[in-house]
């Protein structure tokens, strides 16, 4: 299969899985990031364009927040659908390390990412989860999985490990300090980091009169 053809099945068959998702990660998530991270290489880089855009298409296909799984032995569903589609083992392994790499893990975890691809599509990635669809997307996810959006009597935690990140109970609004408001000072490239600032601005203008209203001063 030639690449055009390679990304143009990758499209249907993530379209196929995450069509009907309801958590945030659906399928105009994956068209987000896709549509980003070609126009970050536009701004950052060069970089490998395929492998930017099926890492893309691929990176929330095994995300333990939808699968269940915990990525130990990396990417599964993406692998083998890579592999079935004759994709060579080269451009297998590079899109297999994007997606293990990609994800925030915790406030004290680490996740750097091996390459100018991954930079990219972790960028992409974790701008979709701030500004206006940031919030849009906490919102899903917090009622897709039965938590509570706020409760005055539990605070924001500090994650010191992946597992505690995603054992833990909380509820959306906190989960705005444990993971969004933290990650403007997290992205590789600058065009991304700029964009984050103004988003992180506005969501933390949002939190603010959150709780003006909730204690009804505004
Ligand atoms: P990552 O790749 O860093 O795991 P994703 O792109 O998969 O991030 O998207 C995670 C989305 O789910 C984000 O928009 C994030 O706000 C939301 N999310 C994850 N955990 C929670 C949570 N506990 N409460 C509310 N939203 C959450
Ligand atoms: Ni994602």
């Amino acid at each position: 299969m030639d690449r055009r053809r390679i990304i143009e099945k990758a499209d249907e068959f993530v379209r196929g899985v995450l069509e009907r998702d309801s958590s945030g990660h659906d399928w105009w998530h994956i068209h987000r990031v896709r549509e980003t991270s070609l126009w970050l290489e536009k701004m950052e880089g060069p970089a490998d364009r395929f492998v930017i855009e099926l890492a893309a298409l691929l990176h929330d296909i095994d995300d333990w927040k939808i699968t269940g799984s915990d990525l130990l032995d990396g990417p599964q569903q993406a692998r083998k659908w890579m592999v079935s589609s004759g994709l060579d083992v080269e451009h297998v392994e590079a899109i297999c390390r994007i997606i293990s790499e990609v994800s925030f893990q915790g406030a004290a975890v680490r996740t750097p990412v091996s390459s100018i691809e991954g930079k990219i599509v972790q960028d992409a990635d974790r701008l979709d989860a701030l500004g206006a669809i940031g919030i849009a997307r906490a919102f899903a996810y917090g009622g897709s999985t039965g938590q509570p959006i706020h409760d005055p009597s539990t605070e924001p935690v500090e994650h010191r490990s992946f597992s505690q990140y995603r054992q833990s109970r909380t509820t959306t609004v906190n989960h705005f300090h444990e993971k969004l408001f933290l990650l403007q000072d997290r992205f590789n490239t600058e065009t991304a980091r700029l964009i984050a600032r103004q988003r992180t601005e506005y969501m933390k203008e949002f939190i603010c009169r959150f709780h003006s209203e909730w204690t009804r001063n505004a």
